[in-house]
């Protein structure tokens, strides 16, 4: 047949079909297209009970503050101006997001039983976290670490029993800084306060004590927490885009399974040294460390071996760098702002007298040392995005915005403490603003500066916490004046915690 002969009518319906067919194909990205743009991104337009009215502004697409240097920051801007400081919707891959940069829904967020659990991130969930309380969901198991931990770790008895060892530890910082300083002229900070963290958690919760420097245990456990640090800090597009999970671009998985198989060998060792020790069947509360605790409960409370490791993994992790960092940048902000530290210097003296050693009790009465304390959590809060998020259980809702189960909330207390309309001159270090005004508690009650969280799962170590940075503060600060060595950076970098970007490097000289 020849061309001439083709019914035009054929070659019509032809081409429509293929325009149809291509059209039908085309359809569904299309609209994929045109849902991602929705406000918040594809995850929240498919969310579909959401009531039209209820929905929270935000950026459309996914977007990649939470992979940058400094989430915290690029939040805050996207809040301010998408105008949604009260609450954001924002996207990644699959994953639907909120976040609060303002204390009356953050106080919505954290106190609100619907938001008792925490995405696990797969990193978390490789290195045992599931089965340690952080990431534990909200339930009986989360309940009885809790219950263990604020009777037998954290709670004002054990705490207060614990200042000899505090002293000790405060102590033995001041010698080791001395001997840097005549060793090499200046002294990086952030190895002795990560030191003395670390001892700190070791001897409360493992009854170790560790030589800074000495080739020891202490070491292998400093490398095993620092690569730790490193795996939960890295930011895992499998947590995201479930799709690509399975291959492991990033390498998350594989390091998470080398490690945690050394981290059982080095906890299990101290378990049996402790099982051993006990075989004589004594136990007491005050005298007895964490690991005493978990066995003695281990039956009664149905705690495998593996639940004991991952609490006490869990508790050397984060009881270390938020102390050691929270001290770094109070020791950068001493050295910038001499005439405070001055200041703070001559209400030590005053209070402890010159000839006397600073102790605890000495502490309640150092008001102007627990300002500043309280002006670093502010501005420089060690989980500017407190670290670790919340999970919806069920539909909820923050203030008259509907909430999907299923969603991560998060809260910017960097972007609130930042906020100038909630503190006069924001961006300025100036601990006189807790000594003239009211008292503002930073232990959960005021979400204007909230920096250990509040709720059902706030921070059970913020006490212990505390107690440690005032008194090693107060050491320091008693027997040192604090200098620059090569200029004070105050860059920032977010891993687990915020970091000073570049470590401070100072020089002391003795005080008379
Ligand atoms: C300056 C020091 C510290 C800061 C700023 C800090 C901050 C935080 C924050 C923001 C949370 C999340 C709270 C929430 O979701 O509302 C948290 C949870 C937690 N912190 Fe801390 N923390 C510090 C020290 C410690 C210490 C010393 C320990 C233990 C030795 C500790 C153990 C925990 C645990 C176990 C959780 C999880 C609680 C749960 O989910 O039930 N923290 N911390």
């Amino acid at each position: 047949m020849s061309s001439s002969n083709i019914d035009p009518f054929l070659i019509f319906l032809t081409l429509s079909n293929t325009n149809l067919y291509l059209l039908l194909l085309l359809l569904p990205l299309i609209v994929l297209f045109l849902l991602h743009l929705s406000p918040g991104g594809l995850p929240w337009a498919c969310s579909s009970r959401s009531p039209p009215h209820s929905r929270i502004p935000g950026p459309s697409g996914t977007i990649f503050s939470l992979s940058g240097p400094l989430p915290h920051r690029a939040l805050a801007k996207l809040s301010t101006s998408f105008q949604s400081l009260y609450l954001m919707a924002f996207s990644i891959g699959f994953t639907r997001f909120i976040i609060s940069s303002h204390p009356d829904s953050a106080k919505e967020i954290l106190n609100n039983s619907s938001f008792a659990d925490r995405p696990i991130k797969e990193s978390a969930y490789e290195l045992l976290f599931h089965r340690a309380m952080g990431f534990a969901p909200f339930g009986d198991y989360w309940r009885t670490l809790r219950r263990l931990s604020s009777t037998h770790l954290f709670s004002p008895k054990k705490i207060s029993s614990l200042s000899g060892q505090r002293m000790e530890i405060g102590t033995q910082m001041v010698v080791q800084i001395d001997a840097l300083m005549r060793e090499h002229g200046k002294v990086e900070l952030k190895q002795v306060l990560h030191f003395a963290a670390l001892n700190s958690i070791m001897m409360s919760v493992f009854g170790k004590k560790y030589e800074f420097g000495k080739g020891n245990d202490g070491l292998e456990l400093d490398e095993l927490v620092k690569e730790g640090y490193e795996l939960l800090a890295v930011f895992n597009w499998s947590d995201h885009l479930p799709l690509i999970g399975w291959f492991d671009f990033q390498g998350v998985r594989r390091r998470c399974r080398n490690l945690i198989k050394k981290v059982d060998v080095f906890v299990l060792q101290i378990i049996k040294e402790h099982r051993e020790r006990r075989s004589n069947g004594s136990f007491n509360e005050i005298n007895s460390d964490f690991v005493d605790v978990l066995l003695h409960f281990q039956s009664e409370e149905n705690l495998s071996d593996s639940d004991i490791i991952a609490v006490l993994w869990e508790m050397i992790f984060r009881g270390t760098d938020t102390v050691a960092i929270l001290l770094e940048w109070i020791m950068a902000r001493m050295i910038l702002h001499p005439e405070i530290q001055s200041k703070v210097q001559l209400e030590i003296e005053n209070i402890v007298g010159s000839s006397n050693s600073v102790s605890e009790t000495d502490i309640p009465k150092l008001h102007y040392l627990q300002s500043i304390i309280k002006e670093c959590l502010r501005l420089h809060p060690p989980g500017p995005l407190l670290s670790w998020a919340r999970l919806a259980i069920h539909d909820t809702f923050i203030g008259d915005n509907f909430v999907p189960a299923g969603t991560t909330a998060m809260v910017n207390m960097w972007a609130i403490t930042h906020d100038e309309s909630i503190w006069h001159d924001a961006g300025k270090f100036k601990p006189e603003r807790f000594m003239d005004g009211e008292d503002v508690s930073v232990m959960g009650s005021d979400l204007r500066i909230a920096p250990f969280g509040s709720g059902r799962r706030v921070c059970p170590g913020k006490t212990m916490a505390l107690a440690n940075v005032h008194l090693w503060l107060a050491q320091l600060l008693q027997r040192f004046k604090w200098e620059a060595c090569e200029g004070v950076d105050l860059s920032e970098c977010l891993k687990m915690s915020l970091e000073m970007k570049n470590s401070l490097v100072c020089k002391v000289v003795q005080r008379s």
